[in-house]
């Protein structure tokens, strides 16, 4: 079958393409940029849209010929200022399904969300729930899956998640009523395939979760004993601070938001046996989430989430203090110390720096990586702030700081 993918750069999208290759099916995949499409998977034909500007029949239907399924995956996690939910999850979704109507596209597949509703103070929920509307009054075969949160090591909700868990006491946020069902990444593509190769639950919306809710501290509590850490005791935190927290994150675009916020506070839930006839088995619950060889590698990256701010507050703190003249000249420290303490800082930001490479933007995190890195050379060869070329290297750090800083936020 020809297979046409959107989103195919994406967490869900990326591991879904890779399963219809293994099926022996042709995928096309739709990409913002197409070139990192193709370094994902040398298998894929690859096409380059933006669902930003996809919003005529027009500029889907020449990609739909051949085409036997069609599964959309795009999504956004937070709306930017020139990416809106009302193009990217309802104009473009409107316009690609309204050119399968008229390419004869056997089966439509819209990933939206668990929770989407049209009534939703949340946009992004909204949003979802209207082109679920769009996709479901049309003449086509059209399948709507909501999934509950996905699990996989490099989701950033995930992530966050570990990193709570991770913690020196585990949250329970705003009286701990809350619950999640997590489904397994694997399973959710196995779900999608099963369903892109069938007939069934045609014009349907159909939620897919793990085997049972679970409580939100009882969750914590098990990813923190899968990733082989000791048990610690609780600490109940209020409502207004989650929610503050919630609205800092939507300015901040942290992976936990008010949207997110607002999804976990509902908490909803579905009966697992969609998801259970569609793989066959009982889909994977949250304690068999985290292998055992996993263990030590989720550890590391859960306690990342919550070291990487600390660490960048402790590096703004440090240049911003530098730069108004603050340290070490007020800190009575001796200069050698204070010497020292800016260069192992550099040091961090190094690390942090090459760390952050792995990411995209590779050419903003080499140059910083680079600056910082002579930076630190510069600190590390003797050199004292008061001579010539160190201090204007000093005189930098600052700036290098908060470009990092903020090339870091852009990045997330
Ligand atoms: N992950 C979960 O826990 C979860 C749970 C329930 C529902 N869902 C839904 O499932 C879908 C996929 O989720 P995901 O976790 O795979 O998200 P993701 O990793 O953020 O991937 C989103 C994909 O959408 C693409 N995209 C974003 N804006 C685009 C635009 N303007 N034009 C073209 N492509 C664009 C991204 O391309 P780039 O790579 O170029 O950014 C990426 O390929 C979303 O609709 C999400 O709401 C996810």
């Amino acid at each position: 079958m020809i297979i046409l993918v959107t989103g195919a750069t994406g967490l869900i999208g990326s591991r879904l393409v890779e399963a219809l290759l293994a099926q022996g099916h042709e995928v096309i995949g739709v990409a913002r940029e197409s070139a990192r499409l193709k370094a994902l998977s040398i298998r894929t034909r690859t096409v380059s849209v933006d669902f930003h500007d996809a919003t005529e029949v027009m500029d889907w239907w020449p990609l739909l010929y051949g085409v036997d399924v069609v599964i959309n995956t795009v999504g956004l996690r937070h709306e930017r200022r020139a990416h809106h939910f009302r193009n990217v999850h309802v104009r473009a979704p409107r316009a690609l399904f309204k050119a399968c109507v008229l390419a004869g596209v056997r089966r439509v597949i819209h990933l939206s969300s668990l929770g989407a509703d049209p009534s939703s103070h949340s946009a992004l929920l909204a949003s979802k729930a209207a082109a679920e509307a769009n996709l479901l009054k049309l003449p086509l075969d059209g399948v709507v899956v909501q999934p509950s949160l996905v699990f996989a090591l490099d989701a950033p909700m995930i992530r966050w998640l570990m990193g709570l868990a991770s913690l020196p006491r585990l949250p329970v946020p705003a009286g701990g009523r809350q619950t999640l069902q997590p489904i397994h990444l694997q399973d959710l593509v196995a779900c999608l395939v099963r369903l892109a190769t069938s007939e069934a639950y045609a014009r349907r919306i159909i939620r897919l979760a793990g085997p049972r809710p679970w409580r939100l501290h009882d969750a914590l509590a098990t990813l923190r004993r899968a990733m082989r850490m000791r048990p610690v005791a609780s600490l109940s935190v209020p409502t207004w601070i989650v929610r503050t927290t919630a609205a800092l994150g939507s300015r901040l675009r942290w992976p936990f938001n008010q949207d997110t916020w607002r999804l976990i506070e509902t908490s909803p839930s579905t009966e697992g046996s969609i998801t259970r006839t569609l793989l066959g088995h009982p889909a994977k619950d949250l304690d068999q989430f985290i292998a055992t060889g996993e263990a030590e590698g989720a550890r590391s990256l859960s306690a990342w989430v919550w070291q990487r701010p600390l660490l960048q507050a402790a590096m703004a703190a440090f240049w911003l203090g530098q730069m108004v003249g603050l340290w070490p000249a007020a800190s009575g420290l001796p200069r050698t110390l204070a010497d020292w303490l800016g260069g192992a800082l550099a040091l961090g930001a190094a690390t942090l720096a090459i760390g952050s490479m792995r990411q995209r933007r590779r050419w903003w995190w080499t140059l910083q990586a680079l600056a910082i890195s002579m930076l630190l050379v510069a600190a590390w060869a003797g050199w004292a702030p008061s001579e010539g070329l160190l201090s204007s290297l000093w005189a930098a750090g600052p700036a290098l700081a908060v470009l990092w800083i903020l090339g870091d936020r852009a990045s997330d």
